[in-house]
């Protein structure tokens, strides 16, 4: 028997880690144990209950305003105490939160081999996205399978000098959501409100963005909101208190902008397949988008993920109030500017990357 332990804490983790649960648990010969750190909760749930998987580990560790130093904490310590419980063969950690790295660091305390989903995306920044870059960093120092989302990511961790036979190019896990989530069929009271609209979905929640690159961002959804008549803009603000604190300030007495909690991942895909176009700091978002034929404007100055700018699906627009007006303005206003994007090709894979990786997971331990 082999048996895999799984460990996540944020919503985006979730949504990608799942169809990879899924698919472990179709396999006999594999004795799966799925972990929550908890770092997220009310965000968590919808996405458990989708997939239908009820984790046998919960370390609740989240709380209000929670620091670095808090979720790095209680994740390392919680980690090690099932792991002493489990000993896994493996154990199969995702991308680039806090958890993931404090979890994939318990691995390695105790040298259990870490597979790491959706690994080798780089900005090379340490400070953008923050934490971030040196999470997925730390975590690929310490990992001995690499599941690669794209040729890309591969790339950059053969540069780092990682073994070639160690390396999979497996497409990435949240086209296998997609599969999930899209319905033909769809209705919902937001797509009700921007009947004869054209509707703009917005997100933001990154930690570096957070003060006065957030408040620029807002200004400028409202400038343009001003200026468009047919517009209308819905924002599911994330739980963060700070960013509802900054979203409820500035939002403040705009009728054509709707902020609602957040979405439960079913009816945030169905309502991204029918907005006109989505402005986003998320990094999960700028995956989703194309494959959904929808143009993405990137509120940061980098991104760990150029395919999409290669490909031409998304467009970064930094965080200045001017540039992101004008990155709005045109896709607005320029058809050919809005098809091509609507038309560029998904890089992110076939919806297949969960099957692959289970693939590769049991030629290595079967
Ligand atoms: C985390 C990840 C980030 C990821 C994001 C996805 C780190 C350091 N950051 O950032 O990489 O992009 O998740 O959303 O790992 N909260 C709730 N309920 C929830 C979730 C959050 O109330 O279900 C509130 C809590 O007050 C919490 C705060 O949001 O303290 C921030 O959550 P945290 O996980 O620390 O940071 P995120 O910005 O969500
Ligand atoms: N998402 C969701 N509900 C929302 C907003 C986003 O289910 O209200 C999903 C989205 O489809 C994507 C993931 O959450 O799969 C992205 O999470 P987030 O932007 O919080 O994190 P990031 O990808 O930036 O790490």
């Amino acid at each position: 028997m082999i048996k895999v332990l799984v460990i996540f804490g944020t919503r985006p983790e979730a949504v990608k880690m799942c169809p990879v649960v899924k698919e472990l648990k179709r396999h006999s010969e594999i004795d799966v144990i799925v972990c929550t750190t908890g770092q997220h909760r009310e965000m968590l749930i919808p996405i458990l209950e989708l997939f239908q998987i009820v984790p046998q580990y919960d370390f609740h560790i989240m709380k209000e305003n929670q620091t670095l130093f808090d979720v790095t904490e209680a994740v390392l310590t919680k980690t090690r105490e099932v792991l002493f419980h489990e000993m896994p063969t493996t154990v199969l950690v995702h991308g680039d939160t806090t958890s993931a790295f404090a979890a994939a660091m318990a691995c390695y305390y105790m040298h259990i081999p870490i597979c790491h989903v959706e690994a080798g995306l780089r900005t090379y920044n340490p400070y953008s996205p923050y934490p971030e870059e040196f999470n997925r960093q730390a975590i690929d120092s310490i990992t001995d399978i690499f599941f690669a989302p794209t040729k890309n990511a591969k790339e950059n961790l053969l540069r780092e000098g990682k073994k070639a036979e160690d390396i999979y190019v497996t497409g990435n896990t949240v086209i296998d959501a997609l599969q999930t989530t899209i319905q033909s069929e769809y209705s919902h009271e937001v797509l009700k409100w921007a009947e004869n609209s054209r509707l703009i979905l917005v997100t933001a929640h990154r930690r570096e963005n957070i003060g006065t690159s957030m408040r620029d961002i807002f200004e400028a959804i409202n400038e343009i909101v001003d200026k468009f008549e047919d517009i209308k803009v819905v924002y599911p603000v994330h739980l963060n208190p700070k960013v509802q604190e900054i979203a409820k300030e500035m939002f403040d007495k705009m009728d054509r902008i709707k902020l609602i909690k957040p979405l439960g991942v079913i009816d945030f895909h169905n309502i991204m397949n029918n907005a006109y176009l989505i402005i986003t700091d998320s990094g999960g978002i700028q995956e989703e988008a194309p494959s959904l034929g929808k143009p993405v404007l990137v509120t940061r100055n980098t991104t760990e993920r150029p395919e999409g700018l290669i490909a031409g699906t998304v467009k970064l627009v930094g965080t200045k109030k001017e540039s992101i007006k004008e990155g709005i303005k045109e896709l607005l206003s320029n058809k050919e500017i809005y098809q091509k994007m609507v038309k560029a090709q998904s890089p992110y894979g076939d919806g297949r990357a969960s099957e692959r990786i289970v693939q590769i997971l049991l030629k290595r331990w079967r």
